[in-house]
């Protein structure tokens, strides 16, 4: 026998996000879902949509859910049945994702920006005033990453302005505030199910969850041409229907989401626990009353991009949601911001690494990830 010794085994490379292994959970539960929608010959607003709205409702504490093409189109069209219209201005904060300016921008509206609370990454309540304007006509507020906005006072500002308030609750599906399901907690709320999100389906869908009787027949009309009875068009709409084989999946995995939230409610804790040790580094929090769902364990840290290589060189993925702010993307050139305009959420911008994150995440890939950060604040920063 050989007495070298022998060298590492080179460790296997840990996904950002890995849905392969969901699949080869669920999968024949999956196919035998599609299967039934082949059998019904039926692909387009039928049985399985109609129920998932309601289940999707019901998870949500609403009274109706209507099911769309994307989350996009849920945004878009929220907006719509809220009475947005071209010039109107809408608040929202400027550290999202581009769709949830792009949905206004789709209407002729203007998106106006409220900065950040920076230890939260969601917007700043306080900032509503200052942005606020007689041409405001809405207020979208984003649960990012997975914790729900600060909504009280959210809601105080917008009942004393006689706004209504959109929740972009694309990334939190399942979260809480103060004992309340976000989707819940403004006029009408808009989920994605793009498939990397908490309930992702197998293409584009979405929907749009409210408690209003009003909203929810305005959109369904809305969703299929404007069409208020069959073949008779009230006002313009497009098709933005959601689809009976991502509806059937999504049924499917809806019925492990609340098992898969506190997998990764148990991941983050013990990437939370892991940091506790590590200095530089800040965990992402869940301020008291809220229910976090972690879409994404955001970490902040100064050296962000040499972080973000040094994991890459160890096969662990990250990723950065988001680099540019809205208010600094080519698409708002014309609004006229400059650096500086939105500080938390520029530097927000600059700090933010997503760590991996899924509910089949081990904890030894947990620990590899937070030992290879350790590495990193130990070599290239304390001993430099
Ligand atoms: C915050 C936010 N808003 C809106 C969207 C748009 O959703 P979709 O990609 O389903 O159109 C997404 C998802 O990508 C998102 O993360």
């Amino acid at each position: 026998m050989s007495t070298h010794p022998q060298p590492n085994p080179i460790p296997e490379p840990v996904p950002q996000l890995d849905l392969s292994a969901q699949y080869a959970e669920i999968g024949a539960e999956i196919r035998t879902a599609v299967e039934r929608v082949m059998a019904s010959q039926q692909f387009v607003l039928g049985r399985e949509g109609a129920a998932l709205e309601e289940e999707i409702a019901q998870l949500c504490g609403v009274a109706h859910g209507v099911g769309v093409a994307s989350g996009t189109d849920a945004l878009i069209l929220a907006l719509r049945a809220c009475g947005v219209q071209p010039g109107d201005e809408v608040l929202l904060p400027p550290f999202t994702f581009v769709a949830t300016g792009s949905a206004v921008s789709a209407l002729g509206a203007k998106p106006v920006f409220a900065d950040i609370r920076p230890e939260t990454y969601n917007i700043d309540p306080a900032q509503l005033e200052r942005r606020v304007t007689p041409r405001t006509r809405a207020i979208i507020v984003v649960h990012l990453y997975g914790l729900a906005a600060d909504m009280d006072p959210i809601l105080a500002f917008a009942k004393s302005r006689n706004l209504p308030v959109i929740e972009d609750n694309a990334q939190a599906i399942g979260a809480s505030y103060k004992g309340r399901r976000t989707g819940s907690l403004g006029d009408a709320a808009c989920i994605s199910f793009y498939p990397t999100k908490n309930l992702g389906a197998y293409g584009d869908a979405g929907m749009v969850v409210s408690n209003s009787a009003e909203i929810a027949a305005r959109i369904r009309t809305l969703r299929n041409h404007g069409q208020a009875a069959k073949y008779l068009s009230s006002e313009p709409g497009w098709n933005s229907r959601l689809d009976e084989m991502q509806a059937a999946i999504l049924r499917v995995k809806l019925r492990h989401l609340s098992r898969w939230q506190r997998a990764r409610r148990s991941n983050a804790a013990e990437y939370t626990r892991l940091f506790s040790q590590v200095p530089g580094v800040m965990p992402p929090i869940e301020p008291e009353g809220c229910e976090h769902v972690f879409y994404q364990y955001t970490i902040r840290i100064e050296q962000r991009d040499a972080l973000q290589r040094h994991l890459a060189a160890r096969k662990i993925g990250c990723a950065v949601y988001y680099p540019c702010p809205l208010h600094l993307q080519p698409l708002y050139a014309s609004l006229g911001h400059r650096d500086g305009d939105f500080p938390h959420s520029e530097r927000a911008a600059q700090e933010v690494l997503s760590l991996p994150m899924y509910p089949e995440l081990r904890k030894e890939q947990i620990a590899r990830v937070v030992e290879a950060v350790t590495e990193f604040i130990t070599h290239c920063i304390i001993n430099k």
